[in-house]
């Protein structure tokens, strides 16, 4: 399968592994490299921008094929130093990087001038367009089912793509929801580019999460997960779990951030990841959830995507038409 995602990229299939906070290291990002799709080191996950650069280093010695960096721009009282990782990664050589999170205008300034490609993820049609006007390369475009911030709107991908592929020019990359051939089918028939993947390739055996988690994500289906922070104006989709029943409830009954502070830190979440028990606190998954039944490897994953979606297209729907 050729598009337009895979020319700008140089690389073989469709789909991309889209940044994943303390997932997108380098084992996983090579994987899915040498698998010939696109996937991403998440910069925040690596405590400074040295880290960064170790880690990209590290990731070069698994793949000598291309593969990028996520960038997450994110609200905080005490941001981390973007400019320093922004640095990081021009300095390492990496040539590909996908924003994230607020408007990448700042960025664009300096990565492209270094020759480095910028898709920009978006919620919205608006957003995705407003990104194309500040000059990114390719735009990705998160639906509702996404893992992660799906944004205000509530439109699910069935729409959002196809409503994004009528008005956006450049390559665009259809993300959330998707999780097998059929979902890369329908992206692409919507009008998307290629595929963008987070949950599916956490459940993959490279995937640096504890075991028990990728069996949780086995055994939940499309209904577990969990919208946190709507009344804070800042929607997470995350797996259903006591702790994020109790987020829901404490600002369902009118709690403000402050009352949720301690069940949503970051440092619990990434327990979940470490130690495999799947109630320590808030950890990412979205509804494709319910679209994973096992724990293969990346190059078993990514072959039988695309050789499903080859079979999809030239078989069944082919023969719809004929
Ligand atoms: C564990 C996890 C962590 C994520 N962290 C980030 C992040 O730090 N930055 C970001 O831009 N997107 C993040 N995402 C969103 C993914 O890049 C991707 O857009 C999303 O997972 C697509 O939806 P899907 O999970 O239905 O495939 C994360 C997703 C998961 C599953």
């Amino acid at each position: 399968m050729r598009t337009r995602f895979t020319e700008l990229f140089e690389i073989d299939h469709p789909l991309m592994q889209g940044g994943m906070q303390w997932v997108g290291r380098a084992e996983l990002v090579a994987a899915v490299a040498n698998a010939g799709a696109l996937g991403c080191i998440t910069a925040l996950t690596q405590p400074t921008p040295e880290a960064l650069a170790a880690e990209i280093a590290h990731c070069r010695e698994l793949t000598d094929r291309p593969f990028g960096v996520n960038l997450t721009i994110l609200p905080s009282i005490t941001p981390p130093p973007y400019a320093e990782y922004r640095q990081a990664i021009v300095e390492s050589g990496v040539k590909i990087v996908e924003t994230a999170g607020a408007n990448p205008a700042e960025h664009l300034a300096h990565l492209q001038p270094a020759g480095v490609k910028v898709i920009h993820k978006a919620t919205s049609v608006r957003h995705a367009l407003k990104a194309e006007s500040l000059g990114v390369d390719a735009v990705s475009i998160d639906g509702f089912e996404c893992a992660g911030h799906p944004g205000e709107d509530d439109v699910p991908g069935l729409i959002l793509i196809a409503a994004a592929a009528s008005r956006v020019r450049i390559p665009m990359i259809a993300s959330g929801g998707i999780a097998d051939a059929r979902g890369l089918v329908a992206a692409l028939a919507l009008g998307a580019d290629g595929a963008n993947m987070g949950t599916r390739f956490m459940c993959t055996v490279e995937s640096p999460i504890h075991q028990r988690i990728k069996q949780q994500i086995v055994a939940n289906d499309e209904r577990a997960t969990n919208l946190i922070f709507r009344s804070l104006g800042n929607t997470a989709r995350v797996a259903r779990n006591g702790v994020s029943d109790e987020v829901v409830q404490r600002l369902a009954d009118g709690g403000a951030f402050a009352d949720v502070r301690e069940l949503v830190a970051g440092r619990r979440g990434a327990k979940v990841y470490e130690t495999g028990d799947p109630e320590h606190g808030i950890w990412w998954a979205g509804q494709s959830q319910g679209l994973i039944d096992d724990i293969p490897t990346v190059a078993a994953l990514v072959a039988r995507i695309v050789g499903e979606s080859e079979k999809l297209i030239a078989g069944r729907l082919a023969a719809i038409v004929s």
